[in-house]
């Protein structure tokens, strides 16, 4: 596997594996884990080539996260990535990408509004804008993101509708199903931060929201079931609950209860660590 570093190497590099066949993009900031490999090997099996990309991008951090603190492993990394036959590490710092003047923002509206578009303003104008030079700079013919981060999934797909991106074309992005330890926690880069005691309390988080999606199905009223669930995570360690919130799949349009296609969506925090999980309700 080459790890490339400079954009005007990146296209050399692309030329011989584009001939070849098909190409799949999986993008990250790094710090990977088995979900990410898990889109890795779903690449791989739908594309004949596998191109990754690990960019922190700073774009997608508001003031005060954690930026500077995330975990950055290049070596470890690229190891695991060659070792699932990725073909090609991307792998620019911010210079490369941002060049000097810098000035253009891609916003979606709609999708990005309300959840984690809330709590984090700005976070999905980073995601939109550096996603989009991720898809022109690779010209991918397919991409593979993780369903852990849905509203995410909904905002790239609606950018790529919206902008008719054609590498990769909105029908070629596809979601990967959420990866979860033993005790239901989703995998997360930011699973790291956790103390052994705030790791052990975050399985609450899983099993709380399948409490409350039970009792929607059982009948119970939505929002007394989210209560229940916002007390239950409170009370086993989560120091704040940011949002808790049934939506709609694919619009992401709050939902007073199920209406077949309805998605449980919550962020919660352990400490100074913000965990996020989404579950179908039907
Ligand atoms: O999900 C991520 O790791 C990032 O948001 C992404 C899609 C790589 C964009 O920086």
């Amino acid at each position: 596997m080459e790890t490339i570093t400079k954009l005007t190497d990146l296209r050399t590099a692309l030329a011989p594996l584009q001939a070849h066949g098909t190409v799949a993009l999986v993008p990250t900031m790094g710090a990977l884990h088995e979900g990410h490999l898990t889109l890795v090997r779903a690449a791989r099996k739908a594309a004949d080539s596998v191109v990754a990309s690990i960019f922190v991008n700073p774009r997608q951090f508001g003031a005060g996260e954690d930026l500077d603190a995330y975990p950055r492993q290049l070596e470890r990394d690229a190891a695991a990535l060659d070792a699932e036959g990725v073909s090609l590490l991307w792998a620019p710092q911010p210079d490369e990408v941002y060049a000097a003047g810098y000035a253009t923002n891609i916003s979606v509206s709609g999708v990005s509004e309300g959840l984690c578009g809330a709590d984090r303003p700005g976070h999905f104008d980073g995601v939109a804008t550096v996603v989009c030079k991720l898809f022109n700079q690779v010209s991918p013919d397919m991409a593979f993101f993780g369903e852990k981060d849905w509203q995410q999934l909904a905002v790239i797909r609606r950018m790529a509708r919206d902008l008719d991106l054609t590498r990769p074309h909105v029908d070629a992005i596809h979601g990967v199903p959420i990866v979860r330890e033993a005790d239901g926690l989703a995998m997360s880069s930011r699973n790291a931060y956790l103390s052994p005691e705030q790791r052990s309390e975050a399985a609450a988080l899983p099993r709380a929201m399948r409490d409350a999606i039970a009792a929607i199905r059982d009948g119970a009223d939505a929002p007394r079931a989210l209560g229940n669930l916002h007390d239950t995570l409170l009370a086993s360690g989560f120091t704040r609950v940011d949002y808790a919130e049934l939506r709609d799949a694919n619009s992401i349009a709050p939902l007073e209860g199920d209406n077949g296609n309805a998605r449980l969506f919550v962020a919660a925090r352990i400490g100074g660590t913000r965990l996020i999980d989404n579950m179908a309700v039907g």
